[in-house]
């Protein structure tokens, strides 16, 4: 099993792959699902500032087009810009989406290096969902 050291280090090479040239915030993220596998993405912005995508949804979007089915276990999330890059709240969202009921942890780093785990249904208490 990869891990949380791993997942973070998956995080720091995508964060390194962003198309950040607006924001010049780069963020990396890799998520571990209950299969085994794990999906990297990075943020990639746009001329128009708005459709700027995040590299939470960008890992997450790499899942299902790679065939993925199963629960979402863990995802790490960094930015070399920031001390503990907490997931915006769509992207809150899209992760309790693929968690599928669970309490999928978000794993960060803090600016001294330390791991500080977090769950999602503590940082969206409450969230949407259908029927
Ligand atoms: N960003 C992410 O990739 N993930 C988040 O959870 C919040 C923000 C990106 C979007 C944009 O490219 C840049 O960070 C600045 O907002």
């Amino acid at each position: 099993m990869i891990t949380n050291e791993e997942l973070l280090n998956n995080a720091k090479d995508a964060s390194q792959k962003a198309y950040s040239k607006y924001s010049d915030f780069q963020v990396g993220a890799c998520a571990l699902y209950e299969s085994g596998h794990v999906y990297s993405g990075c943020n990639v912005e746009n001329s128009s500032y708005g459709l700027a995508l995040c590299a939470e949804r960008n890992a997450m979007s790499n899942a299902i087009a790679n065939g993925e089915t199963s629960k979402i276990i863990k995802i790490a999330i960094f930015s070399p810009k920031t001390s503990l890059c907490f997931p915006c709240g769509a992207c809150r969202q899209w992760i309790q989406e693929f968690a599928k009921g669970y309490n999928t942890e978000i794993i960060l780093e803090d600016n001294s290096g330390e791991i500080k785990i977090f769950y999602i249904n503590d940082l969206l208490p409450h969230s949407f969902e259908l029927i």
